[in-house]
């Protein structure tokens, strides 16, 4: 259920007013609209907090932080800045702690990475066996653990036997090679009329040069002056940005723009989009499937995001009934290390030949032990599950929240252990990205840690927790989600 009301704002950047003495975070500079939260870097007292999960007992940020914030400041690019300003020193399962004694529930996991669980002791002890070997690196020679982990990866995709798994590090690697394995696989068997990427309006398939000709941020892609006319952009049915969810806005798009069916080599997607998080309607993605289907276009998943049980399935597309030719994993898969992969269709993964589709790191030992222990948790545990049923708690309590307070709670929006709350200028879609940092900083200040407002101009509010965190814990950081509110904005009328 969501709130639709009202005009959407112009599909643009609105500024973010808010700047403090000392920020953390960035400024604009001439041509390049600025996202970025900014956090006051000036301690403020804040009042203790004492439960089973949180702590909170110094001024935040803390006195002692601040040197390590200002070293950055001048050895880092800007770029680097703009997540709340804490230091993480030790990480247990769903809770962060700093070097002086605070602690917080983690409601980013990183950045939808840890679905495991941070620090996991079966992934520590997986990592220490690999370090007591020496084998800490090894190209693409072979060790064992990487066919067991590419066996794993096969077993979930649509058909494990006629699905092969290639290993890389980045999600942005993964994006990148399911572009130019849809590019090749258009090449080889059409020639070189079947060019087209088809992708969505503020998509986010990572910051690579092809990953962000995908993408559909304007602003992220000014830097390339002259783009390559094959990748075209089309709305995202998220009903809520965009209304018209229809399929025939998808073909009505492509005929506006000037490209035939025929001549698309790939589609990509995300399974749900991150500022939302918005999901496509079923009816949508299994259209966009027949779609692919009667032209012979690659059908690309990016399941960077959303795989590993993230949604309250393994995969995200299985919410769809679709079965995706190419699905860009990441995050996840590791709760860890850095490893990502592209799990697809044995006929366009083997368009390569030997030696020809390599990365120095692929398949690199330590992240393949972490990315074998953390799939073995999430089976084990069955965690999918857990995120659906958490989910549904998740979902519940936010609804009656936004309830509340829903002239500016604009619309609430989840599946499974992810969700996002737009927060709106009164009764409009507008987005207020002033109130959002507002609510993220109080939620900080009690001890429930989230990463900075995300969506077009950091306006969406983002709960991400692992997949572990237990029910008390998790309805005890609504409660503080609620407080923060609350305090926020005053009570509800
Ligand atoms: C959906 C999606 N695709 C791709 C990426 C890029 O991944 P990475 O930052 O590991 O390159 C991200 C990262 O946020 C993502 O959310």
């Amino acid at each position: 259920m969501s709130s639709r009301r009202g005009n959407p704002s112009a599909d643009g950047w609105l500024p973010q007013g808010g700047h403090k003495s000392r920020p953390y975070g960035g400024g604009d500079t001439a041509g390049q609209r600025r996202k970025m939260a900014v956090y006051d870097l000036t301690p403020v007292e804040v009042p203790t907090v004492e439960t089973k999960y949180r702590r909170i007992k110094t001024k935040l940020p803390v006195p002692e932080s601040l040197p390590i914030f200002e070293s950055l400041g001048k050895s880092e690019p800007r770029s680097m800045m703009g997540q709340p300003p804490i230091v993480w020193d030790k990480a247990e399962d769903f809770i962060i702690s700093d070097p002086w004694g605070n602690r917080w529930i983690d409601w980013s996991s990183g950045v939808l990475i840890a679905n495991a669980g941070h620090g996991r002791k079966e992934i520590r002890d997986a990592l220490r066996e690999v370090i007591d070997r020496g084998l800490l690196a090894s190209y693409v020679f072979v060790h064992e653990r990487r066919a067991r982990l590419a066996e794993m990866l096969c077993e979930l995709s649509p058909d494990p036997q006629k699905y092969r798994v290639f290993l890389m590090s980045t999600g942005s690697e993964a994006t990148e090679n399911c572009i130019k394995l849809s590019k090749t696989y258009g090449l080889e068997k059409y020639g070189p009329h079947k060019k087209y990427v088809v992708s969505f309006n503020n998509a986010f398939h990572g910051r690579t040069m092809g990953a962000q000709l995908a993408g559909g941020w304007e602003r992220q892609k000014r830097w390339m002056v002259d783009r390559d006319a094959t990748f075209v952009q089309v709305p995202f049915p998220d009903g809520y940005k965009n209304e018209d969810t229809s399929f025939d806005l998808f073909l009505k798009t492509l005929a506006e723009k000037g490209v035939q069916p025929p001549d698309i080599a790939g589609v990509i997607t995300e399974t749900y989009q991150g500022g939302g998080p918005d999901f496509l309607p079923v009816e949508y993605a299994q259209k966009l499937e027949a779609f692919c289907r009667e032209h012979d276009i690659v059908m690309c998943y990016d399941e960077v995001q959303a795989g590993f049980g993230r949604t309250g399935k393994m995969f995200g597309y299985e919410h769809y009934g679709v079965r995706p030719d190419l699905i860009a994993c990441g995050k996840g898969i590791s709760s860890s290390l850095p490893i990502s992969a592209v799990i697809g269709r044995e006929d366009i993964m083997d368009l390569y030949s030997p030696g020809s589709m390599t990365s120095t790191h692929s398949g690199s030992p330590l992240p393949v032990a972490a990315a074998i222990a953390s799939l073995e948790i999430i089976r084990k545990e069955r965690l999918a599950e857990r995120a659906a049923c958490m989910g549904e708690i998740l979902m519940r309590e936010l609804h009656r929240i936004q309830q509340k307070h829903a002239e500016v709670l604009g619309c609430v929006q989840g599946k499974g252990l992810v969700a996002g709350i737009q927060i709106v200028k009164p009764g409009t879609k507008i987005p207020d990205p002033d109130l959002a940092l507002k609510i993220n900083i109080a939620c900080l200040h009690k001890g429930l840690l989230m990463f900075a407002p995300v969506g077009a101009v950091g306006d969406c509010i983002k709960i991400a927790p692992p997949l572990t965190i237990p029910e008390d814990a998790l309805r005890e950081s609504i409660q503080v989600l609620e407080e923060a509110v609350d305090e926020v904005l005053g009570p509800a009328l």
